[in-house]
């Protein structure tokens, strides 16, 4: 969890940071703020109370017990964000000046800060806010930019907010690099994800209830760490993460060529895809008729194991698997981990409605030679966290 500083500046988008900070914290992180004179007229402090459950700073003098609240603060955050960072602000920062809580918090701080402008396409392209910008970017201000669009005064241009979505990524992105650096920068990760279909015939396939989620999210950590990332991914309705080298496939078979091909010179796999076990011996050329041909009995056959085959292979790579379960879950992750030959096994138990297929979160347990690691149920996000901080380690330590 990181503690982020949330300053809100006086403009008609200060309602937006609301929504930003609610993203921040479903994200996992402490919130405080603080607030201009002019953001308290557009909302009130006790919203932002509520939302953060801290006090908001607004006054450098009537707070009991701390003389110096805005040097408090910056000692406390981690990362600062100004949304929306008014024109005015902007001017204040780059200057230097400290003249209320707000803007003395942010000359105090000497953590990584982001600022989302939001104002007047006049003001926006008026040459000292503009001057304003380029020194703030040259002091490594992150500036999550405004986009153009219908603005409050009626105007249509840049100067309207960021999307809460890309202003919430921006921090999270900021906070992944502060806490792991960008400690997979120049590897290569395969990942496969998603159910196979094995074809009965051109129409009907045999598939499971695989729906990708826990893969993608660990290409998108990967990714996020600064990793190349070649995604292969059988049948999903879910977007890969930008930056993915996706490969789609659709049967187990398929897999099978997609991993061997990316493995090629990869760092490592991990292989999260719920590969069909079986296949059906024959697939009929044409869409099978009941009343002429029937199919009481598909005579199936076993597919190629991915996972062990990258294993089999992997020398000094790293090869990671997974183990879905609904019972004895950790002695047949154990199993799983022996027979298969990868470096390690995450176990799920998918009996459990928190940690099964489609689930957004999950309860994992790391299986490797010095023993088991159990987790409580996490978001997907955090999960793809933890096993990538895992892959970074053995990684690390073959390296
Ligand atoms: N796996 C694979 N190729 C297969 C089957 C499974 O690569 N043909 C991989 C999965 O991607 C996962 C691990 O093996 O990383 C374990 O998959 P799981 O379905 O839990 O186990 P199975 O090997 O299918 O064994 P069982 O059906 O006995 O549980």
């Amino acid at each position: 969890m990181s503690k982020v500083g949330l300053v809100v500046c006086g403009g008609i988008a200060a309602y937006k940071a609301c929504e930003v900070l609610r993203g921040l914290q479903k994200a996992g992180h402490d919130v405080h703020v603080a607030m201009t004179a002019d953001a308290t007229k557009f909302v009130g402090t006790v919203t932002f109370e509520a939302l953060s459950k801290h006090p908001v700073l607004t006054d450098l003098y009537n707070q009991p017990g701390d003389p110096i609240p805005h040097i408090t603060l910056s000692e406390w955050a981690d990362v600062v964000l100004v949304c929306p960072a008014t024109a005015n602000v902007m001017a204040k920062m780059a200057a230097g000046i400290g003249d209320d809580a707000a803007t003395s918090f942010l000359l105090a701080c000497d953590c990584p800060v982001l600022v989302a402008p939001a104002m007047n396409v006049r003001m926006w392209k008026n040459a000292a806010t503009q001057a304003n910008l380029a020194t703030l970017r040259q002091r490594n201000v992150g500036i999550v930019m405004p986009e153009v669009g219908l603005l409050a005064c009626g105007d249509i241009g840049e100067g309207k907010l960021a999307s809460v979505d890309e202003i919430v990524s921006s921090v999270l992105e900021t906070i992944y690099r502060q806490e792991h650096g960008l400690d997979l920068a120049g590897k290569t990760i395969v990942i496969n994800a998603g159910p196979t279909h094995e074809a009965i015939d051109p129409v009907r396939f045999i598939a499971n209830a695989s729906t990708g989620k826990m893969g993608y999210a660990i290409a998108a950590e990967a990714l996020r760490r600064g990793a190349q990332v070649r995604l292969v991914s059988g049948p999903v309705s879910i977007e890969a993460p930008r930056g993915a080298d996706l490969r789609k496939v659709t049967s187990a078979a398929q897999m099978l060529d997609a991993c061997l091909e990316a493995f090629e010179g990869a760092d490592a796999a991990i292989c999260t895809a719920a590969v069909a076990d079986y296949t059906p011996k024959k697939v009929a050329d044409h869409k099978l008729k009941k009343t002429v041909e029937r199919v009481d009995v598909v005579e199936l056959t076993e597919t190629a194991d991915i996972l062990a085959t990258l294993s089999a292979k992997k020398g000094d790579r790293v090869v990671i698997g997974f183990a879905a379960e609904t019972n004895d879950v950790i002695s047949y992750a154990k199993a799983k981990l022996a027979r298969k030959g990868c470096d390690l096994v995450v176990a799920n138990d998918v009996s459990r409605a928190d940690s099964t297929f489609g689930s957004d979160t999950s309860r994992i347990a790391f299986v490797d030679a010095n023993g088991v690691d159990e987790q409580e149920t996490l978001p997907l996000s955090q999960v793809a966290e933890l096993i990538i901080d895992r892959l970074s380690q053995l990684l690390g330590g073959k390296r």
